[in-house]
């Protein structure tokens, strides 16, 4: 079991009626990383994570929460998850200590310990001072805080968390950042979901990209920028010497790299300014005669463009 990840999905399929919102999503989050989920809207982060804490079935696929599968041992993985969905219901006329308490209880915590949890983990938010205050007196950082206060207070190994930082001004997107670096330093594994990859670039070690149900990246953080800072790649077929034509091309600064694949030449451009035309020029003008001229579809740099197109945070 120890060497099992944190979270593991196996094909995570699952359709709205015809519509599929998740497509044979395979995901691995290790013990111990802040792992970054991201995906533009209706890319399937929610239903994701709520299927992940156990709120939804899967049509197809499993997923498993440190060995426990979240459909046939839902109570074990309830223990170990805390989940924050998008959209949490406040309980405006509740102090904030009575609220922490009720989830407490809840979780069958002993009211003779449920007043120390409540303080740790009003500590740990930075919410202490507010501790009698009532939730809609709180503004909506300090809403959102109590809000990850509320999935700690049994102390799950596994957070789930929604989205926690949308809506909120860039301090208090930094104050919540910096609770959940911390969580991570004492060992919790936590998944975040965000439709901006900037926002979660300098907190996340690794990150999953999604689309439309299905997965396009995941890996280190630092994968992804090195994708984005590489060269374009354009897929050339030349019907004259291949050899001659990577001569010709070789011998250009604009380019970084020619290599022979599957019978075409796979030119990577050093700057993603330098047009792709640029090769069929240098082919032509040297008597290589071109055939078949591409550019790469999936780059990660459209992919991050389409992610995050349209935001401006
Ligand atoms: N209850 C539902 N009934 C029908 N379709 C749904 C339902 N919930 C989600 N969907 C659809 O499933 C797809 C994925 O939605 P989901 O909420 O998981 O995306 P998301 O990545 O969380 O998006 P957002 O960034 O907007 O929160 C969307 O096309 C959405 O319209
Ligand atoms: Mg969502």
């Amino acid at each position: 079991m120890d060497t099992k990840p944190a979270v593991e999905t196996f094909n995570l399929t699952r359709l709205y009626g015809e519509m599929v919102a998740l497509n044979n999503l395979s995901l691995v989050v290790n013990k111990g990383d802040l792992f970054g989920f991201i995906g533009s809207n209706g890319a399937g982060k929610t239903t994701t994570l709520r299927i992940l804490a156990t709120f939804l079935a899967p049509s197809g696929g499993r997923a498993e929460i440190l060995g426990h599968d979240v459909v046939k041992d839902a109570d074990a993985v309830r223990h170990i998850i805390g989940y924050m969905p998008d959209f949490f219901g406040v309980y405006k006329d509740m102090e904030v200590t009575e609220y922490l308490d009720f989830f407490g209880a809840c979780y069958k915590i002993p009211s003779t310990q449920r007043e120390k949890v409540v303080n740790d983990v009003l500590e740990l938010v930075g919410l202490t001072e507010k501790k009698g205050a009532l939730i809609g007196a709180l503004s909506r950082g300090m809403q959102q805080r109590l809000g990850l206060a509320r999935v700690l207070i049994h102390d799950p190994q596994v957070l789930l968390l929604d989205e926690p930082a949308s809506g909120l001004d860039p301090r208090a997107r930094i104050e919540v950042m910096a609770i959940l670096q911390e969580l991570q330093r004492l060992g919790k594994t936590i998944i975040i979901s965000s439709h901006i990859l900037s926002e979660l670039e300098t907190l996340c070690n690794r990150v999953a990209i999604i689309e439309k149900g299905r997965l396009i990246y995941t890996g280190p953080v630092q994968g992804v920028r090195d994708q984005m800072a590489s060269g374009r790649v354009v897929w050339v077929r030349v019907s004259s010497d291949p050899e001659q034509a990577m001569q010709l091309l070789r011998a250009r600064p604009e380019v970084t790299e020619v290599l022979p694949a599957d019978g075409r030449l796979k030119v990577t451009l050093a700057s993603h300014d330098t047009d792709h035309s640029l090769v069929a020029e240098v082919l032509v003008k040297g008597g290589a005669r071109l055939t078949e001229l591409r550019e790469d579809e999936l780059g990660l740099e459209e992919v991050f463009l389409r992610v995050t197109k349209g935001e401006t945070q």
